[in-house]
């Protein structure tokens, strides 16, 4: 009995020396100390004895006992803090994985440019009015003096749902909506989708305009360009400076294109302003009296001005945007460039 305790008590030594992690360690645990352990065979042995052995035997097993535990567990805190050590020796963190971050969505920078367009309009006193995407052939051309045959209608290629149905080509048909609902005067701007059959670098069949109108007495083409100017040099800066040139609009009489000076080149000529020094921005001019009459406003005591012009375009030059699509194509790394929250 006492030379199987200790050749059991050597080979227990011997096993838990040789082994090189927890799991080896605790099959050793159960091949002699477990239920149907080795060692604990010999415990359960103990009751066949004679009594003369039983205390002899009992002693020498007990004291065997505490010492295959106490190696046990001077083994399993040896192993324990190598798997840490190891791990740390062969876990280096990698500063190049980019974090685990949530990202929430952000204003699409067309929203982006409204608001803060609307906001310096509000703040010159025009509130805001929204209308309908499907326009009547009446609003978006006839009240705004565009009959039927007039050669006009070329200029906005139309995409009709109807005979009198159409996706409004421009937000000009607010104009016509708001003086006929209300009585001047009036102080408005008029943001929204408008839609023309048109696809390329810098034309989109949807996209985004702001028209403008303001109706009173007495009011003349400096009223608009004081207007404008406050409004450009908001949005690109206190240098910047505002350009008429004649043009035509069935609406407004005189009619006017507006340029602003380059925001690239501060006006001195570069590629964003083909040299020139200016960019064409938008058009604008006198509301014609026709369309006050066609709407209900005496163009004896009221006149007007009005201008429209393309989000895309603003947001295309402000931020230097070579192609309109891709505020359209929902590329979040594009998108995301317009976040205000971004570090
Ligand atoms: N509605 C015109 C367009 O879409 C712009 C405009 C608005 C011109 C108001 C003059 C006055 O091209």
């Amino acid at each position: 009995m006492k030379e199987r305790i200790e050749q059991l008590r050597q080979e227990f030594f011997e096993e838990v020396k040789n082994c090189l992690s927890l799991d080896e360690l605790n099959n050793v645990k159960v091949k002699y100390l477990g239920k149907s352990g080795q060692f604990t065979a010999l415990l359960k042995g103990l009751k066949d004895l004679s009594p003369e052995d039983k205390p002899v035997f009992g002693a020498l097993l007990n004291k065997a006992k505490v010492e295959m535990e106490t190696v046990l567990e001077n083994a399993k805190a040896e192993l324990q803090s190598k798997s840490i050590s190891d791990k740390l020796a062969n876990e280096s963190i990698d500063i190049t994985i980019s974090k685990n971050e949530q990202r929430v969505g952000t204003l699409h920078p067309i929203q982006l440019m409204q608001n803060q367009i609307i906001e310096i309009f509000e703040g010159l006193g025009f509130s805001v009015k929204e209308g309908p995407e499907a326009e009547t052939d009446y609003f978006n051309f006839q009240a705004l003096n565009i009959p039927s045959d007039h050669p006009a209608r070329d200029m906005q290629d139309t995409f009709f749902l109807g005979k009198e149905i159409l996706l409004r080509t421009h937000t000009s048909p607010n104009q016509a909506r708001v003086m006929s609902a209300e009585k001047p005067p009036l102080k408005i701007v008029c943001p929204g989708k408008v839609y023309r059959p048109d696809s390329d670098a810098s034309h989109s069949p949807m996209f985004h305009q702001i028209e403008g109108l303001v109706v009173d007495k007495h009011l003349t083409l400096c009223d608009l360009k004081g207007t404008l100017e406050t409004v450009a040099k908001k949005l690109f800066g206190g240098e910047t400076k505002v350009r008429f040139r004649p043009s035509y609009f069935p609406f407004t009489e005189p009619s006017v294109e507006v340029d602003l000076t380059c925001s690239a080149c501060g006006g001195k000529g570069c590629s964003l302003c083909k040299g020139t020094g200016w960019i064409e921005v938008l058009g604008a001019g006198m509301v014609h009296p026709f369309v006050l009459e066609n709407c209900g406003i005496d163009s004896k005591e009221y006149n007007g001005y009005a201008f429209g012009f393309g989000l895309e375009r603003f947001a295309m030059i402000k931020y230097g945007i070579p192609d309109i699509r891709l505020f359209f194509e929902n590329d979040v790394n594009f998108l995301k460039q317009f976040d205000k929250t971004e570090d």
